[in-house]
């Protein structure tokens, strides 16, 4: 086991690269995107399995933009074309914690934006950048256990199963079980 080749953790970037891999496009978020990501994100599955209300407004989506920018996070809008317009959905890393090189990675899609491989996809790009550019040496990926969806597009993506950590998490008044993924860099692999 090595990490020789790794290179040191660096800080979050204020704003998030431009990331694609000719399928899908991930752009930095912006505050104006707000209307676009309250019509990407008001849909049952996402209020089902995040803490997004539902419905969720322009407001609340300014909101959680704005909410975002104040933890160790780096966000991107999903979109099907460089610097586009449309918002399929979400992807970013948040809780970075330096010291120890690992942040988690969440994602939602829009409903018409989902089960083509877009979220596989974005979290390859997304994984990658963080092994590649940010020097992470673990990602961690939570979801609420029942979310099958949620934990076949992380496996999918490379992420291995972990463990469950029980009653983790509330997420609306309710007590959740919550699946943890995890994902090593390349290095560190078997
Ligand atoms: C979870 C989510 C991001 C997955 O993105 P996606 O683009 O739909 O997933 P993909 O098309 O890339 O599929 C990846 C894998 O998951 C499986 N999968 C994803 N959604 C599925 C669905 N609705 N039904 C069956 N399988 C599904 C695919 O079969 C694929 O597996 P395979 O590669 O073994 O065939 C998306 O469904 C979503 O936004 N859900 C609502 C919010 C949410 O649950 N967020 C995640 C919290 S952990």
């Amino acid at each position: 086991m090595t990490i020789d080749s790794v290179p040191p953790p660096v800080r979050l970037p204020a704003v998030a690269p431009p990331l694609t891999d000719g399928v899908v496009h991930l752009r930095p978020i912006r505050v104006t995107d707000a209307p676009a990501v309250a019509r990407a994100g008001d849909d049952p599955e996402v209020a089902r399995w995040t803490p997004f209300p539902s419905p969720f407004t322009e407001r609340d989506a300014e909101e959680w933009i704005g909410s975002r920018s104040a933890r160790e996070t780096v966000d991107w809008v999903v979109t099907d074309r460089e610097d586009g317009t449309e918002v399929l959905g979400w992807v970013g890393l948040h809780d970075l914690d330096a010291g120890q090189r690992r942040a988690e990675l969440g994602i939602w899609l829009a409903a018409g934006a989902r089960g083509s491989g877009t979220g596989r996809r974005a979290i390859a790009l997304l994984t990658e950048w963080g092994f590649r550019e940010l020097g992470l040496l673990r990602i961690a990926a939570l979801c609420l256990s029942g979310n099958a969806n949620g934990r076949r597009a992380m496996a999918a993506a490379g992420f291995v199963p972990e463990g469950v950590l029980r009653a983790y998490e509330d997420v609306k008044g309710v007590r959740y079980d919550t699946a943890v993924l995890g994902m090593v860099h390349p290095d560190l692999r078997d």
